[in-house]
C-alpha cells in the first residue's frame, strides 16, 4: 500500500434529495439510505465514493460552512487501520487535530478530523475501517 487510501469525498449540500438525484444522473450510482450522524450535525448519503452532507440546522459546522462558502467540497477522508495511533503520529508530525479522540461517524465507523489550516485548506477526515 502506498500511503493512506482515499475513503470518500464529502460534499456539503443544502438538500440531500436534489443532490443525490443529480449524482445518480451523473454517475448512475444509487444512494445509500439517509443516515443521521448527530455528533456531526448532519444527515448523510453515500453514492459510491461521494458522501453528501446536509446540515441538521444552521448552527452546525456544515450549516455554517454552507452559509460562508455555499455548496461544494467539504472534506476528504482517508482510511486508517488504527485511528488512535494515526492521531498520535499526525500530532507528532505537527498537524492540528480537531478531534484528539475518535468520534462516531457514518456506518458505525470511528472517525476524527484534522484542521484544514495544515492541509492545503481542505478539512481531512480519518475513517477507521
Ligand atoms: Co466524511
Amino acid at each position: 500500500m502506498n500511503g493512506l487510501p482515499l475513503h470518500h469525498v464529502g460534499i456539503a449540500v443544502r438538500s440531500l434529495g436534489a443532490a443525490a438525484a443529480t449524482l445518480t444522473r451523473l454517475t448512475g450510482s444509487q444512494p445509500t439510505p439517509a443516515e443521521t450522524v448527530p455528533g456531526q450535525g448532519v444527515r448523510v448519503q453515500f453514492l459510491g465514493p461521494v458522501e453528501l452532507l446536509e446540515p441538521l440546522g444552521p448552527d452546525t459546522t456544515v450549516g455554517r460552512f454552507l452559509e460562508r462558502r455555499g455548496e461544494g467540497l467539504h472534506h476528504i477522508a482517508y482510511t486508517v487501520v488504527d485511528i488512535r495511533s494515526e492521531l498520535v503520529r499526525l500530532a507528532a508530525e505537527g498537524f492540528q487535530l480537531i478531534d484528539t479522540e475518535p468520534r462516531p461517524g457514518a456506518h458505525g465507523h470511528r472517525v476524527a478530523f484534522l484542521h484544514p489550516k495544515d492541509t492545503g485548506g481542505v478539512l481531512i477526515e480519518l475513517v477507521e475501517d
